[in-house]
This record gives C-alpha cells, sequence and structure tokens, in this order.
C-alpha cells in the first residue's frame, strides 16, 4: 500500500505548473543548439523519424518510470530509491551528483547568455557581431568576466528557487514557457521567410538514406536522453511534487511532445537564416556565440531577433538550471532537514565556487584532464559516463526490483484512472530500455572504441 504522503509539507503542482515546469527543464540547450545540426548532418527527415522511434519507446518509458518513482515515494531521488529498492540508493545518489555537476557548468553558459542579451539590449550588438568568433573566443577565455555574469546567473536561479516549488519554479515556469513558444515562433517566421531560407530547411529535414549507421540510431538515442532531461533524478524530483490525481501517462506524452515541438521550431529558426546569409551551420557554443552573432549583424531588423532569441534562450537556460538545483535542493530538504532558503543559498555558494576553476579553464588554467580541458571533463563524467548509468538503473530497478505491477498501481492512482499502454510500457522499461541505454552507455563512455567497434 502507499505511505502516507507528507506532500503538505513539500508543495504541489498545478498540472498545468508541472507541464511547464518539465518541459522547462527538458527545452535547453539540447534543443536549440544540438537538435537542428545532429539533425542536418545526420540524414535530415530520416534522422527525425528515428529519433521519433526512440522518444516514444525509450523516452516515454523513461520519463514515465521517473515520474512514476517521484510521484508514489514523494522524495528526492536518494530518498527514493532508499524507499522503493534499498540496495539501489547508490542510483539516487549518482542522480544528485550528476545534476550537481551539470549545474556547475551549465550555470556558466547562463552566464555567457546573459552577457550576450545584455549587449544587445544595450547597443552593443555590433561589437559581438563584427568579429564574433574572436569577440566570443576573447570573452570566455578572459578571467573575470565570464565568472561574474555566472554568478549574476545563479543569484536569478537563487532567486526563483528559494521562493519554494510554487511560488518559485512553478510560476517562474508558467510565465517563461508560453513566452519561449511565442519567441521561437516569430524567430522562426523571419527564418524561413528570408531569401535563400529553402538551402536551410533542405539541410535540416531533406532525408538522406545514405547517412543511416549504428552511429545515428545511437546519436539518436544519446539526443533524446539529454534534450528529456532524464538520468539525472529531475523528473523524479519534479514527479514527486505532482498530485495524486494527475495522469502520469498523459503527461509522459505531452513533455516528450513539447520538447519536440520546440527542438523542431529551433531548426526552423535558426538553420535557414544560417544559410540565408551564406553562413556554414554548426552546433554547440560556436552556432547560439559565434555564428548566430554573425547572422544577426548581416539581417535587418537583426539587433531586435538577436535580443528576442538571446531572451528566449535565457528562458530555456534559466527553467533548465532551476531543475537541476532544485534535486539536490530537495535532497537537503528531505534528507537533512534544511529550510529551502539555507539549502539553496549553500547550495548555491558551493556551486559558485565549482564554476570558477570550470571557467578559467576554458582560459588562463590549461591542466588537462585525460586530454580535457576541467570545464569538458565534468561534463564528460557527468553527461556520458554517470547520466546513462542512472537512466539504467532507474530501467533496472522498475523493471525488476520493485516490479511494474506496483508501478502501475501508482499509475492508476490505484484503479480509479485508466493506464491505457501499461504492457507496452512494461516490456519497454524492462527489457528494450535499458539494453538500450546500455549500448549508448558503452558508445558515449568511449568503451566501444576502446575496442574497435565503432
Ligand atoms: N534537457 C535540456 C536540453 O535539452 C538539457 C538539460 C540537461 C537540462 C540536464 C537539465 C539538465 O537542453
Amino acid at each position: 500500500m502507499k505511505a502516507e504522503s507528507s506532500k503538505g509539507a513539500r508543495g504541489t503542482f498545478s498540472n498545468f505548473g508541472f507541464l511547464m515546469a518539465s518541459v522547462g527543464s527538458a527545452v535547453g540547450l539540447g534543443n536549440l543548439w544540438k537538435f537542428p545540426y545532429l539533425t542536418g548532418t545526420n540524414g535530415g527527415g530520416i534522422f527525425v523519424l528515428i529519433y521519433l522511434c526512440i522518444l516514444l519507446t525509450v523516452g516515454f518509458a523513461c520519463i514515465l518510470g521517473e515520474m512514476t518513482i517521484g510521484r508514489f515515494t514523494k522524495l528526492n531521488p536518494i530518498g527514493a530509491y532508499k524507499k522503493i529498492a534499498e540496495k539501489y540508493t547508490f542510483a539516487g545518489v549518482i542522480g544528485v551528483v550528476v545534476s550537481f555537476l551539470i549545474v556547475t557548468y551549465y550555470n556558466i553558459i547562463g552566464g555567457w547568455i546573459l552577457k550576450y542579451l545584455v549587449s544587445y539590449l544595450f547597443g552593443q550588438s555590433k561589437v559581438v557581431s563584427a568579429n564574433s568568433e574572436m569577440f566570443f573566443g576573447n570573452f570566455i577565455s578572459s578571467a573575470f568576466e565570464p565568472i561574474i555574469w555566472t554568478f549574476l546567473f545563479i543569484v536569478i536561479n537563487l532567486l526563483i528557487l528559494k521562493a519554494g516549488v510554487i511560488k518559485g519554479i512553478e510560476r517562474a515556469s508558467k510565465f517563461m514557457m508560453p513566452l519561449l513558444f511565442v519567441l521561437l515562433i516569430i524567430t522562426a517566421i523571419r527564418s524561413v521567410t528570408l531569401p535563400g531560407a529553402f538551402e536551410g530547411i533542405k539541410f535540416f529535414l531533406k532525408p538522406d538514406l545514405s547517412k543511416l549507421s549504428m552511429s545515428t540510431v545511437s546519436a539518436a538515442l544519446g539526443q533524446v536522453f539529454f534534450s528529456l532531461s532524464l538520468g539525472m533524478g529531475i523528473t523524479i524530483t519534479y514527479g514527486s511534487y505532482l498530485s495524486d490525481s494527475a495522469n502520469l501517462e498523459k503527461n509522459a506524452v505531452m513533455v516528450p511532445l513539447f520538447d519536440t515541438i520546440a527542438a523542431i521550431l529551433s531548426g526552423f529558426a535558426i538553420l535557414p537564416a544560417v544559410f540565408a546569409f551564406g553562413f556554414d551551420p554548426s552546433e554547440g557554443p560556436g552556432l547560439i556565440f559565434v555564428t548566430l552573432p554573425s547572422v544577426f549583424g548581416s539581417m535587418p531588423g537583426g539587433v531586435i531577433f538577436g535580443s528576442l532569441f538571446f531572451l528566449l534562450i535565457l528562458f530555456a537556460a534559466i527553467t533548465s538550471s532551476l531543475s537541476l538545483l532544485e534535486v539536490p535542493t530537495s535532497y537537503l530538504i528531505d534528507n537533512k532537514n534544511w529550510n529551502r532558503k539555507n539549502a539553496v543559498y549553500v547550495l548555491s555558494l558551493i556551486i559558485f565556487l565549482i564554476s570558477i576553476p570550470e571557467s578559467l579553464s576554458n582560459g588562463i588554467w590549461q591542466m588537462k584532464f585525460f586530454g580535457m580541458a576541467f570545464f569538458d571533463f565534468v561534463g564528460y563524467i557527468a553527461e556520458s559516463v554517470l547520466m546513462p548509468l542512472c537512466g539504467l538503473l532507474m530501467c533496472i530497478v522498475i523493471g525488476h526490483v520493485w516490479g511494474t505491477d506496483n508501478a502501475a498501481e501508482e499509475i492508476t492512482n490505484y484503479g480509479t484512472l485508466e493506464f491505457k499502454a501499461k504492457s507496452y510500457w512494461s516490456v519497454l522499461i524492462k527489457y528494450i530500455a535499458p539494453i538500450l541505454i546500455f549500448g549508448i552507455w558503452l558508445n558515449s563512455t568511449g568503451i566501444l572504441s576502446l575496442f574497435g567497434i565503432v
């Protein structure tokens, strides 16, 4: 039977609030700077098709699994795993560690976005776009400036998070996410109506079967995982703030759906504009901080579109970093009895201190860790090693320890709601998802290439 819930003290999201907060976590840099290019270089429409297949299988299975653990236990990931499968408490520990590690460098990128937005708003866009590559390189490698912007970005997060789950996270997400979609649609319309935009659409979506390979599938799987913010306890934590009557199955469809709409809209917002002005597409920070400022520099009304664009990325980054920081925060509140404000202050301070050497490793601090700068090394450990591992353990725990029948009881709220996909979901979470995730883990850690397999 279900244990007594302690939700009064924890706060409960409204259903719309949960949806916006979860979509806010999911829609982030993965949608904006990774999905469009990944699609363009991996077979266009074919890649989108593979991505959707994985989303409807592994993505759906894992997001519903995490939500269910969260709502059943009403606890942070460590408390949650301890409650449903004590021997696997370490899976929760990994989740908390992953979100903590990611937020240390995610905030640095958040700081860069803030700097660019402020530059656009205060009439500095020409300075940014005149020689965008040099400008960006000089900025991120300088010692003090990025750290100051990171600090400001952390303060924004802190102010929202200390206000609580409802007054902070829910309220911010309900404001930022709808606006983000509106801004994304406006920029997409501007982009596809530019002369020469068609080349970009062709690059983005033209199906190219010859690009199809195992590594395409692996790339799609990795992207689904990152984009849905899986394997780091976020959905467990947000699920713990859901009311018992909320329909988990429906939410597990809606979040991936909105996330994918955002990813496809980003493709339309970015690639046609890049091609229309004769630039080469790329991915990652280079796309957002180097290519796009040049595009805005050549575009009539570029200052306005640049400002809107950096504002929308800022919203995407804030709602993602809030979700990351909420994971260790909820751990300190649940398990260590801290009050929320203290938890948020202390965590923000530690995170800021760790982000200093990370930021310096983009410039003056040249030490390498397995050939990587500290900034990239932390990213590798969190995203490539620990995140898939955490997802894999989640499938094992639900599928083979706690059991899909127990989970289904929670999903149906003890028989009061229908769970249409029950048998489909059970097979996915027991067998298909763990096998595929194990595959990406071998690939993303580099173990496969060590044996010369890919
Ligand atoms: N899901 C986010 C994206 O697509 C990234 C993210 C990862 C957010 C981890 C939070 C935590 O960009």
